[in-house]
């Protein structure tokens, strides 16, 4: 038998059955050259589409140039990449720190909140998912990826998300850190309630508690705003990004206020190929675009239709649940598991996401296009009536 992937790898992820050969904007071709569109997104990370002709050409001018730069040296394409960082960043966000992931992001912003606060206590949420290092583990709620890798980071504590009442009664002499994803992802793109946001950075400030937002999936543009949080014109003290940042190319960054940032000490936190040129290169293009491009516009005028489509869908398929999300960050809810569904989904050429055994999730790229769109809602009408058929559900 010829080995695949599995023969070597731990078996670590959820798979599906497709060996995805190449990619253009929000279409996928397999092995076999049959097409999909692409509402998985690499889980978020193709945000302006995949294999951008701007940033290939920027990324394969550096490699020409300049592949290995540490970060105890100067290097004119991560200045470049810092300064358009700096002119998207929300206000007072003036300082940046590089890493390769959106977990390392949130490592970062832990221990920079720790050491500025003097405080080990945190308040994350129910349902929260910061990733899967001790550090980001140990605010991830779901016990499944925590139980058995005990003892984690102490003095944590989860609250309701969308409670502010238990966000106060949690807040005691021990916390120093309250952190949040605005619309939280992987538990199922749950809206938090009119006004929380808001509410949460009031509180944050009259108690003196440094404020992160993971907007690791919900960034650069996922919702229809730049930052999530702009959708309830709040801002955090520190805040985490990754996944599209570099259209691929591993980056994690973490925005630090200047206040905040001054407590850090040489050599406290580093990372050997933090702010390398290929990443920075890349990800100067992928702001550039998502800027040339309006994508933030895109997303949420895009989003706006593709939502209005799945709630017509909600109306004749008695099986889904629920519709929410806002922007390119969507959710249809089952009433059943939704493996079935997925996999014909794969066999009509749409790929999309798992959140939890019912929730699908959709994060395609910003620049789909409303043709697109209409295509995957077919091909979800079809695979609904499918599985409805299958569990005997009448519509
Ligand atoms: C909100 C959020 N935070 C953190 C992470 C972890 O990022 P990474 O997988 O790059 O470590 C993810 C990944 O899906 C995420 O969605």
């Amino acid at each position: 038998m010829i080995p695949n992937e599995d023969s070597f790898l731990i078996n670590l992820y959820q798979r599906f059955p497709v060996t995805v050969e190449r990619a253009q904007g929000a279409t996928i071709w397999d092995a076999d050259g049959k097409e999909y569109i692409d509402c998985m997104g690499g889980y978020g990370v193709a945000i302006i589409g995949h294999c951008n002709k701007d940033v290939i050409k920027a990324i394969t001018l550096q490699m020409n140039k300049l592949m290995v730069c540490h970060m105890s040296t100067y290097n004119d394409s991560r200045l470049q990449f810092l300064s358009k960082l700096n002119s998207i960043a929300p206000e007072n966000l003036s300082r940046i720190f590089f890493s390769n992931s959106g977990a390392e992001s949130i490592e970062a912003a832990l221990k920079f909140s720790r050491k500025f606060s003097q405080k080990g206590g945190i308040i994350s949420m129910y349902g929260g998912y910061h990733g899967k290092t001790f550090g980001a583990l140990s605010v991830t709620y779901n016990s499944k990826y925590r139980k058995s890798f005990n003892p984690l980071l102490e003095g944590i504590k989860f609250v309701p998300f969308g409670d502010i009442s238990s966000l106060i009664d949690a807040i005691d002499e021990s916390i120093g850190t309250v952190i949040l994803e605005p619309i939280q992802g992987e538990s199922g793109i749950i809206m938090p309630p009119d006004g929380y946001v808001k509410a949460v950075r009031e509180i944050c400030t009259e108690k003196k508690l440094v404020l992160i937002f993971d907007e690791i999936q919900t960034g650069l543009g996922r919702t229809g705003k730049m930052w999530a949080g702009q959708n309830w014109t709040t801002a955090p003290d520190i805040m985490c990004i990754a996944k599209g940042i570099a259209s691929g190319i591993p980056t994690g960054v973490t925005f630090v206020k200047d206040e905040i940032a001054k407590c850090m000490n040489l050599g406290e936190h580093s990372s050997t190929f933090a702010g390398n040129p290929i990443t920075c290169s890349a990800g100067s293009a992928t702001i550039d675009t998502i800027i040339k491009e309006d994508l933030v516009t895109k997303a949420s005028d895009t989003g706006t239709y593709f939502k209005k489509n799945l709630i017509e869908l909600k109306e004749k398929h008695p099986i889904i649940r629920d519709v929410r999300g806002m922007g390119m960050m969507l959710a249809l809810e089952s009433r059943f598991d939704i493996r079935d569904i997925l996999m014909d989904g794969i066999r009509n050429g749409l790929l999309m996401l798992y959140s939890g055994r019912t929730i699908i999730r959709l994060l395609p790229p910003l620049v789909m296009k409303k043709e697109q769109v209409s295509r995957a809602i077919e091909i979800m009408d079809k695979i609904l009536s499918l599985e409805e058929k299958r569990r005997n559900v009448k519509n």
